[in-house]
Order: structure tokens, then C-alpha cells, then sequence
């Protein structure tokens, strides 16, 4: 099937007067960071160039105090978040139904058939309802409705000025860090829908990349911020632990000597630090500085390396963390038949059955082969249908890209985007990126 398809694919490039796909020819090592919990809207949200729908460009956008008492009043979307954001906002799996849907458990069916839409109106109500007996409701309902000004976020300011950044991105589970991290890596959280004991004790069983690569003879390495607090992702799986293959996960440091030396594997996977003041994941309470300058050594390192040629740097986040963001999150294909079922704060039970995707977060194609301020908005699935991208166009991808078929229904159907890939390399990505300082504080 692959075969006859990539056999396909090779007769089409040569009739259009090409010979390989641009990402086979020119893209020889890929490094994916995914930085943590947080949404478009927030990080993105004052970012002005045109095609990138958020408050500064489409806003505001207002939640009500209280979805049932409108008289309350309201927060809209402001310029200037806090770089330490104090109260981390929910991204439990209810949490996420609240601030979407105003309900902790919504109507499965009627997501399912696309009569309930989700509002994404409750993003407020949850943070006032977690912190609203220590903090006042108006710093409270700032830190999850305000975005990061241009100025505020020079890094990614300065990335999306130079490299393609993607308008609908979702995370691939509406539901907190590890359940996504494992759907971005294997293409299914495998039934998990918080981060319990099993992620970081090889408890995952199915097929991951890091299995698919070593079993097919390309390397990677799963390179780790000491200071912990996310993954390692590819110990979540049994695999890596059953194969003897835990060696490859390696501290960060390393990272920048091999980028240096030039013997980065095929598959960088890097994992920040997480969650409080001198992590660099951007998770509350980590500040946003701290992420900045770790996504500027990490660019910097790759951009003066002897690989940087053919280099694809994939800059994403596990998930939108609690904040505020104004796109519905869509339906995708489940990638299997398990469920995740959890109490709710109002003592229902709720069961996720996985088939739609969370909320919208930042991901950027960053390499000498993509568009300078390339804006990109949907993608195409395999019959040809408009859909929002997620975590697992990244496996997708990959899989055009080393020759694997995707792992599951929910990989199959999500958009590719080697078609972003050029096929002449550009000559004027920057050398170094701008200094992130501390700001408000
Ligand atoms: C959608 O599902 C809901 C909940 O099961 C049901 O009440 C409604 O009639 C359905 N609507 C359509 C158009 O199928
Ligand atoms: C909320 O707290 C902030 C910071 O402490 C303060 O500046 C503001 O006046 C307070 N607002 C209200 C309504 O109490
Ligand atoms: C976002 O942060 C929380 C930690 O507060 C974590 O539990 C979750 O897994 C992270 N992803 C998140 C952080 O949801
Ligand atoms: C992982 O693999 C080991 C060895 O095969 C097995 O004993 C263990 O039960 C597995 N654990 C899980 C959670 O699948
Ligand atoms: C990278 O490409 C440039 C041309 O764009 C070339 O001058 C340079 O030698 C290449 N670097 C390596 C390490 O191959
Ligand atoms: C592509 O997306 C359309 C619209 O969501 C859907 O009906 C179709 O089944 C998808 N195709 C694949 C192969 O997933
Ligand atoms: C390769 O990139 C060129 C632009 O550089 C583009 O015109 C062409 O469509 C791309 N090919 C594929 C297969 O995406």
C-alpha cells in the first residue's frame, strides 16, 4: 500500500519535473520541542502579521464572569499577560469541557453530530471558580484572557517574522500534558486522559517513533532538561525499556554538542522543564523569558551547525493549558476504542471517547526550507477535505518523510505538511534571534 502509493507519488513528481518530494531531498534531520500548556490566543494573541486570527488581529474576545449570571460583567482579551503567570489555569479533561463547552460534561452525541459547538466562553468562570478565594477575579481573569505583545515575546516574534507559523493547530487531546505528549509521539494517548504513574514508568504499550526509527534503522535521540518536570517522552513506553534502549535519552546538554559537532541524529526529540520559576517550559509559573531563551539557544545551535542545511526545527506545545482561546476546538477520528472516564468537580462522571481534538496551540516550521512570514491556515487530509492540523500531522509527516505507514485512524486522517517544504533553500534565515528579558512581573 505504502509502496504503490510512494511509487505513485514519484510518477506525479516527475511529471510535474521533479524527481523526490522537497521533504525527502532536502530535510535530513528533524528537532522537535514542544514547549508547554499554552494557547494561540495567549502566546500568539498579539502577533500582527496578517492570516494569524487572534485578539490583536480579530479581538477582543469576552468571557462572562459567571456563564449563568451574564449581569456580572465580563473580561475581554487585553494586551500584556504576566511572565509568570501565579494561578496555573485547569487543563484537566473537565476543566477543558468547562472552558470550551461551559459544561463539565458535555453531550458526547451531540459533539459527535455537530449540533454542540463549543463556545470556548469558560475560560474565566474555571480560574475564578480554582482561585477566586485567594486572588482577585480581575488579575485572575487577566492571566488567562490577555496575550503577550510582540514586544513582550521577541523570540517568537522574531520566528514568526522568518518561518511558517500554522493558524489551526490543535492539540491532539483536550486534556493535560502527558495524555498529549504520547499522541504526538505514538498518535494516541492509549486511553489516558491525565498524567498518571504508567508515563513515567514505561507503562505505555503501543508502537511509538522511537520504536518505528530504530526498527527501521534511522536514529534519534530523546534529549532531556535535567531539571525534569516533562517526560522523558520516549520512557513513557515499554518499549523503550524492554528493546534496552533507555541510553538514548540523553541530558540536553548533549543536545548542544552534537548540534555543534554536527551528529545530531535523524530525530532530535527535546524535552524542557517543568512547571515553576526557573523552568523553561513556558508552564505556569515558568516564565515566559525563561522559554524564550531556551527556543533562542535551541535556534541558535541548530542555525550554526554543520546540519543546519537540512535541519526542520518543529517548535509546538503539548496542549493550551487553561488559556483562553477563541477557536473551537474540531472533531478528528478516535485513534482507537479505549475511553478515559473521570469525576467531574460537580460529581458526574464524564467519559472523553477521544474523538475530537483540544484546544488551539503555536507551532512553528522553522528551517531554510520553509517561507519567510508564511502563515499557514488548514490542511488537506488523504481525501482531499479541509482539516485544522494537530500533533499527529507531525507522525504523519514523518512518515512521508522515513517510510512508515501512519500508526493509527486518528494519524491517517490528519494533514501532512510536507507540501510546506521548498524545494531551494533560503540564504537569509538570522544568524541569532533577539534577547528575551524579564517583564512584568
Ligand atoms: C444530535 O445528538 C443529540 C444528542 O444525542 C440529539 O438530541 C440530536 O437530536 C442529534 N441531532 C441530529 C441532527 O442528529
Ligand atoms: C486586584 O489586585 C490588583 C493587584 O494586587 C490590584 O492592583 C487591583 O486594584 C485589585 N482589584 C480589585 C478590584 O480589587
Ligand atoms: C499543563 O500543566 C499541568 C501542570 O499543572 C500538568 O498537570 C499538565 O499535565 C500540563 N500540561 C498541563 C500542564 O496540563
Ligand atoms: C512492560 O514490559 C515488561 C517486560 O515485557 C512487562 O513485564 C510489563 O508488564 C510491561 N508493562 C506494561 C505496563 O505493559
Ligand atoms: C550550506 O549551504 C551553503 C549554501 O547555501 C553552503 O555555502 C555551505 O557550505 C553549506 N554548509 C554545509 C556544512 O554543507
Ligand atoms: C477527511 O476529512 C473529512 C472531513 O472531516 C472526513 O469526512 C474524511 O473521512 C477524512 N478522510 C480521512 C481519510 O480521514
Ligand atoms: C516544492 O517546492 C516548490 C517551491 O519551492 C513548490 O513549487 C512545489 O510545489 C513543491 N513540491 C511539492 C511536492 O510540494
Amino acid at each position: 500500500m505504502m509502496q504503490s502509493k510512494s511509487i505513485l507519488g514519484l510518477l506525479l513528481s516527475l511529471a510535474a519535473g521533479s524527481t523526490a518530494s522537497n521533504l525527502s531531498t532536502n530535510i535530513k534531520n528533524v528537532v522537535i520541542l514542544v514547549m508547554e500548556n499554552r494557547s494561540l490566543d495567549n502566546l500568539l494573541g498579539g502577533q500582527k502579521t496578517a492570516g494569524i486570527e487572534n485578539p490583536i488581529n480579530n479581538g477582543p474576545f469576552c468571557n462572562p464572569y459567571s456563564l449563568s449570571a451574564p449581569s456580572q460583567g465580563s473580561a475581554c482579551t487585553a494586551a500584556s499577560d504576566y511572565n509568570s503567570v501565579l494561578n496555573d489555569p485547569d487543563h484537566a479533561v473537565y476543566g477543558n469541557n468547562l472552558e470550551f463547552y461551559g459544561t463539565f460534561t458535555p453531550n458526547n452525541a451531540a459533539i459527535a453530530n455537530g449540533t454542540l459547538v463549543a463556545t470556548q466562553k469558560g475560560f474565566v468562570q474555571e480560574q475564578l471558580r480554582l482561585y477566586s478565594g485567594t486572588v482577585n477575579r480581575t488579575v485572575l481573569a487577566t492571566q488567562v484572557m490577555n496575550y503577550y505583545t510582540e514586544a513582550q515575546v521577541p523570540v517568537l516574534t522574531a520566528l514568526v517574522k522568518n518561518f511558517v507559523t500554522f493558524n489551526h493547530w490543535h492539540s491532539d487531546v483536550p486534556g493535560p500534558t502527558n495524555p498529549n505528549r504520547a499522541a504526538l509521539t505514538s498518535g494516541t494517548s492509549y486511553g489516558h486522559g491525565s498524567n498518571d504513574a504508567a508515563f513515567g514508568s514505561y507503562g505505555l504499550p503501543q508502537r511509538s517513533i522511537f520504536q518505528q526509527l530504530t526498527e527501521t534503522g534511522h536514529s534519534w535521540l530523546n534529549y532531556v532538561d535535567p531539571k525534569g518536570g516533562t517526560g522523558p517522552d520516549a520512557g513513557f513506553y515499554n518499549w523503550t525499556k524492554t528493546s534496552g534502549n533507555t541510553g538514548l535519552i540523553k541530558p540536553l546538554a548533549n543536545f548542544y554538542t552534537d548540534a555543534a559537532a554536527g551528529t545530531l541524529p535523524e530525530l532530535s526529540y527535546l524535552n524542557p522543564s517543568c512547571c515553576g520559576v526557573g523552568t523553561n517550559s513556558m508552564h505556569p509559573s515558568g516564565r515566559i523569558s525563561d522559554g524564550e531563551a531556551l527556543i533562542k539557544k535551541v535556534y541558535e545551535s541548530l542555525r550554526s551547525s554543520p546540519q543546519w542545511n537540512h535541519t526542520l526545527f518543529i517548535l509546538t506545545f503539548d496542549e493550551s493549558g487553561g488559556f483562553h482561546d477563541h477557536v473551537p476546538p474540531p472533531l478528528a477520528p478516535a485513534p482507537d476504542s479505549k475511553t478515559y472516564t473521570v469525576s467531574t468537580p460537580d460529581a458526574k462522571s464524564y467519559t472523553l471517547p477521544f474523538n475530537r481534538l483540544g484546544g488551539r496551540i503555536p507551532t512553528l516550521l522553522i528551517s531554510r526550507y520553509v517561507a519567510k512570514a508564511k502563515v499557514e491556515q488548514k490542511g488537506t487530509n488523504t481525501s482531499g477535505a479541509t482539516v485544522s492540523y494537530s500533533a499527529s500531522s507531525i507522525l504523519r509527516t514523518l512518515g512521508l518523510l522515513w517510510g512508515f505507514a501512519p500508526f493509527n485512524p486518528r494519524v491517517s486522517a490528519a494533514p501532512s505538511f510536507d507540501g510546506l517544504i521548498l524545494a531551494t533553500a533560503r540564504t537569509d534565515a538570522p544568524v541569532t534571534l533577539p534577547a528575551s528579558t524579564p517583564f512584568r512581573a
